[in-house]
């Protein structure tokens, strides 16, 4: 018997891990299966059919087909398509939110956040597509008209990672779509479940509205299939959210294919609270920051500087919030949990490893420290490490799981100097009450990332703004703001309407 929340969404014990347009999704074999794990108990939620060689070849001869028609669609008709998507996401927010819960592990809450998000960016792309603008410019010749439009790229590959395992495909594939892109999604191997469920919700809306196929779906049961999507010249716009490690790979093959890359990779989130903090909102958003998904999102909070005149009684804070928290770790479709499992037994090594790194180098584990190992399934407890430098090997690393660096500080240009001071650079918060901290903080010389908060936390970006960061984040944009336009082709038009033949810059050539 397949789970009931898979049953809820037309799921079963064996699904095809490709949708190859037209209604169809393989039923070839050939290329392994994939078998998603419950991290809550350790159990096989399902096998999932790889996507074979010829498969792939079939989705990117369709995609080919269809860019040929979508390219053509008026933009503002593409946002009807993303409209019908994001409408019918909202009718089954509650089923794919326990999905996302059980396959990925993150609590119930968080997984119907995550399908809001998808709701959301769907309802920004709805509005985008009326508001896909290019500048005109003064020519510098009589009679002459330059203005620039932006034209769709074509085929955008997106590889999502298991921690936001339907959201992050949203962002891109709903604004990719309103800009006149096909996009065809490889998701994390760890929860294709997720993935096959919202490209069936978002297929059956585009075919009931009558729209052609702008989504598809590949899954990988090993890694060469990911290798030969990165390298495939036919997709000129590879967006991949993952690790540093991995997006290096990805960044260096498709720059060595001239294509493009969009990279969201780790991040090594910091919050600073100085002496004038308010600590109702900081407490709460630090341990929101660094507890919730279980440390697994690239925003998590790793990294807290406190300004010493407070230190004592914020870890003290702390840790009797992380002892609320511990109450409330175990199933995460139930609702009332607020933490579940790390995602994979691999995960609570590297959990373990890092704090007996942590300890060696002279750390001292405030709360926490250990796997719960006497239940089944990836359970640990959050945990706080104190009295590590922000240089030590650790706190400089990016472990995806729930551990707290709380650091001290004297004065505010040494926190942001620390903060800084990583190869990450991703999210940042301040908490304080004092206006000239805050722009100091959010100044050319504060902090260094692609977000930059104050008096919220460094997690739960919403989607109206530019998402991602600088350094070994990888530098790419996506959600909202003008992020848009990684996703299309830019394009310079002059027109002279005159009758003379003016060159530019003045240069004569007389025939
Ligand atoms: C990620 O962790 O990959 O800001 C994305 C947040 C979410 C997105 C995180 N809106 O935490």
């Amino acid at each position: 018997m397949p789970h009931p929340v898979l049953t809820a969404l037309g799921l079963g014990n064996t699904e095809s891990g490709t949708y190859l347009g037209n209604g169809e999704w393989s039923s070839d074999a050939s290329a392994g299966v994939l078998e998603p794990v419950n991290p809550t108990d350790g159990e096989v939620l399902a096998q999932v059919r790889g996507t074979s060689t010829g498969d792939y070849e079939t989705v990117i001869a369709r995609a080919q087909e269809a860019f040929q028609q979508w390219r053509r669609t008026p933009a503002p008709r593409r946002g009807e398509a993303v409209r019908l998507c994001a409408d019918a996401l909202r009718r089954n927010k509650d089923a794919l939110g326990s999905l996302v819960a059980l396959e990925m592990g993150k609590s119930k809450p968080e997984g119907d956040g995550e399908v809001q998000e998808m709701i959301d960016i769907g309802e920004f792309a709805v509005g985008l597509s009326r508001q896909l603008y290019g500048l005109t410019m003064h020519s510098e010749r009589p009679g002459h008209r330059m203005y620039e439009q932006w034209h769709p790229v074509g085929l955008v590959g997106i590889i999502s990672a298991f921690n936001f395992p339907v959201a992050v495909w949203a962002w891109n594939a709903f604004v990719a779509a309103a800009c006149g892109d096909i996009c065809i999604w490889k998701p994390s191997p760890k929860t294709p479940l997720s993935a096959i469920a919202s490209m069936k919700i978002c297929n059956e809306a585009l075919k009931e509205g009558g729209f052609p196929d702008i989504f598809f779906l590949i899954n990988d049961a090993g890694t060469e299939l990911a290798q030969s999507f990165v390298d495939d010249r036919r997709i000129p716009l590879i967006s991949f959210t993952g690790s540093t490690k991995v997006g290096r790979q990805v960044g260096e093959r498709v720059a060595r294919r001239m294509g493009r890359s969009l990279l969201e990779l780790g991040g090594n989130n910091a919050i600073i609270v100085d002496q004038t903090a308010d600590l109702k909102l900081a407490i709460p958003a630090i341990v929101f920051g660094a507890v919730g998904t279980c440390g697994q999102r690239c925003t998590s909070t790793r990294r807290l500087f406190v300004h010493a005149s407070i230190y004592d009684s914020v870890v003290e804070k702390l840790v009797a919030g992380y002892r609320q928290v511990e109450q409330r770790i175990g199933d995460p479709t139930d609702p009332a949990n607020l933490m579940g499992p790390l995602n994979s037994a691999d995960a609570v090594r590297a959990y373990l490893a890092t704090i007996e790194k942590a300890k060696a180098a002279g750390g001292t584990v405030a709360s926490g420290g250990r796997a719960l190992d006497d239940r089944k399934g990836h359970f640990v407890l959050p945990t706080i490490v104190t009295g590590l430098s922000n240089d030590a090997e650790v706190v400089q690393t990016e472990t995806f799981a729930p551990i707290l660096y709380v650091m001290k500080f004297e004065d505010l240009d040494e926190a942001i100097a620390m903060q800084n001071d990583v190869p990450q650079g991703l999210s940042s918060a301040i908490f304080t009450t004092d206006l000239r901290a805050s722009e100091r903080f959010l100044s050319a010389w504060g902090s260094d990332c692609g977000i930059a908060n104050v008096n919220i936390g460094t997690s739960g970006a919403e989607i109206g703004g530019a998402f991602g960061g600088e350094k070994e984040t990888g530098g790419g944009r996506e959600s909202g703001s003008d992020a848009w336009k990684a996703y299309m082709r830019r394009q310079t038009n002059t027109i002279n309407w005159s009758d003379a033949m003016p060159l530019a810059q003045g240069i004569k050539f007389d025939l």
